[in-house]
């Protein structure tokens, strides 16, 4: 038998992934997730798309300079300041990789572009020549690929290997393929690209379809030996191929495939969370392989027949993704060593300050709940990867009045630095709209809600509340979390972990624009 394939796992959550409205994340966050993924061994982390902002070169740069075990991958476009700027910031990685890409589609040649073919194959092969001068390992991407002419792609792909690209990916911009026609692109190019063979071929779906997975899979099957993804499959509008569901479809059915990856596939769900916890984008219950039912037998008859034998209802093991074997119950009398030991077991990497914070929320939680689920510890961790640090406002205290047949009315007390800024209203549409209003007033910031959850954490009625909320400021999204056995407390610390994020970036872009006129 032959030896299985190994895939090249491409990781673009930091890059692709940030692009879904409201996932931006800070430095600090990026490099968490960064250090994430090389704990899950993915081969190749794209970090970003460094001429985009100073923020995203900076990130780029850093995660260059400290990460250690994978290719670091800049994004770029076919032109000269785009490639010297990804350069810079990929150039102190151990293996560095310059991704550039230009769109081939007659749409976009004629519509955004207004370039001819021969102007795109020109600038394709000066963008590749122009990053090849400075590092062996580029990429590059005929954006719109899958809508691209037959002839024209291979015509495009065969001139930017003879520049020099080492992978060509294929991206499905706007997820518009299906899955045989995905694999039908990969034969053409390997059988019709006389020069092909001088690189690796890749795929880059998106899910508009809900295809993403499955056009990958086809293009795997076809022969395509890179997958580009994101950690639960976040990204542009419907989101890229999810890491977790191709790394695993090709690890449960290599029988099919008779491909492997080197992704260590017991980081898939503290990956996950900590994705989740850091861009505030929730996984549905039911998401393949990371979301809380994943392994969750409901039916009597699934769970008699797992208790028999776990085969005859699953087909992975929960371990396998990481999920802890049982759940453990901590309490009151748990001290900081077996919280720190939980939270290692659940797949966090605490930080000595983090950790602190964790414990102290967990103690005042332990004072209201008897028993602290594991549900309750991940829920007040993401809470604090959440960008707990940037605080620059603060819940001092609140006092809601409701009624069914009264007005609401609410006095909001918060901690700006030093200083306690107090308002007192009523009317509204109910308590949180109120506070959400209180919370306008005192900051004077014009914000718009956008959605507004609450759901519980763990179960039984002491459950803690998880409150997610996504706030439009200045035409940009932000999202905040917030973990309370009282809803409405919740509900205040999601609303001010995303007035936070909006302090933050103000504070950054006054400090640039600062420092830009000295
Ligand atoms: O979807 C896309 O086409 C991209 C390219 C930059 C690869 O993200
Ligand atoms: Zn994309």
């Amino acid at each position: 038998m032959n030896d299985p394939r190994s895939i090249i796992i491409f990781d673009t959550t930091l890059r692709d992934g940030e692009q879904s409205p409201g996932a931006s994340m800070n430095l600090r966050e990026k490099l968490e997730v960064a250090q994430a993924l090389i704990d899950l061994n993915v081969d190749v982390i794209e970090a970003g798309f460094p001429i985009a902002s100073p923020g995203d070169f900076e990130a780029v740069r850093e995660i260059a300079s400290v990460m250690r075990g994978a290719r670091i991958c800049g994004l770029a476009r076919c032109s000269e300041l785009d490639i010297d700027r990804a350069w810079e910031a990929v150039k102190h990685a151990e293996q560095p990789r310059i991704h550039v890409f230009l769109a081939t589609s007659a749409i976009h040649r004629e519509f955004k572009l207004r370039m001819t073919r021969e102007e795109i194959i020109d600038r394709a092969v000066q963008g590749v020549r122009r990053a090849a001068g400075y590092c062996d390992d580029i990429e590059f991407s005929p954006e719109d690929a899958a809508r691209t002419e037959h002839d024209f792609l291979c015509e495009v792909v065969e001139a930017a290997i003879e520049a020099g690209a080492t992978t060509i990916n294929i991206p499905d911009t706007v997820g518009y393929a299906m899955p045989q026609q995905m694999a039908d692109t990969i034969s053409l190019l390997l059988n019709r690209v006389p020069n092909i063979d001088r690189a690796v071929l890749s795929v880059h779906c998106h899910n508009d379809l809900g295809l993403a997975v499955a056009n990958s899979l086809a293009a795997v099957a076809a022969g395509a030996g890179q997958v580009e993804c994101t950690i639960n499959g976040i990204g542009e509008r419907a989101g890229n191929c999810a890491l977790e569901e191709i790394v695993m479809a090709l690890r449960t059915r290599s029988d099919v495939y008779g491909c492997t990856t080197r992704v260590n596939t017991k980081r898939l769900v503290p990956t996950s969370r900590l994705v989740s916890a850091v861009t505030g984008l929730q996984v549905q219950r039911n998401k393949a392989i990371v979301g809380r039912n994943a392994f969750a037998h409901e039916a009597g008859i699934h769970q008699d027949g797992v208790l028999k034998e776990r085969t005859t209802y699953e087909i992975m093991s929960p371990e396998d993704v990481g999920l802890p074997k049982n759940d453990l119950v901590l309490g009151k009398h748990s001290g900081r060593a077996a919280l720190a030991d939980r939270a290692r077991q659940l797949g966090f990497r605490l930080s000595g300050e983090q950790l602190r914070q964790v414990f102290e929320e967990f103690k005042k939680l332990a004072d209201k709940k008897k028993e602290i689920y594991d549900g309750d510890l991940t829920a007040l961790i993401e809470q604090q990867l959440h960008g707990a640090e940037q605080s620059e406002w603060q819940l001092a205290g609140y006092r809601i009045e409701t009624a069914s047949d009264g007005t609401p009315s609410v006095e909001l007390t918060l901690l700006h630095g030093d200083e306690t800024r107090s308002e007192k209203m009523e009317g509204g549409d109910g308590p949180i709209d109120l506070a959400f209003n209180a919370v306008e007033r005192l900051t004077g910031l014009d914000l718009k809600c956008r959605d507004y959850q609450v759901r519980s954490a763990t179960f039984g009625r002491d459950a803690q509340g998880e409150a997610t909320i996504e706030i439009e400021y200045d035409g940009k999204l932000y999202r905040g979390l917030g973990v309370s056995t009282d809803t409405v407390e919740a509900s205040l610390k999601a609303i001010l972990s995303a007035v936070n994020r909006i302090a933050a970036e103000r504070r950054a872009r006054s400090q640039a624009d600062a420092a830009a006129g000295q």
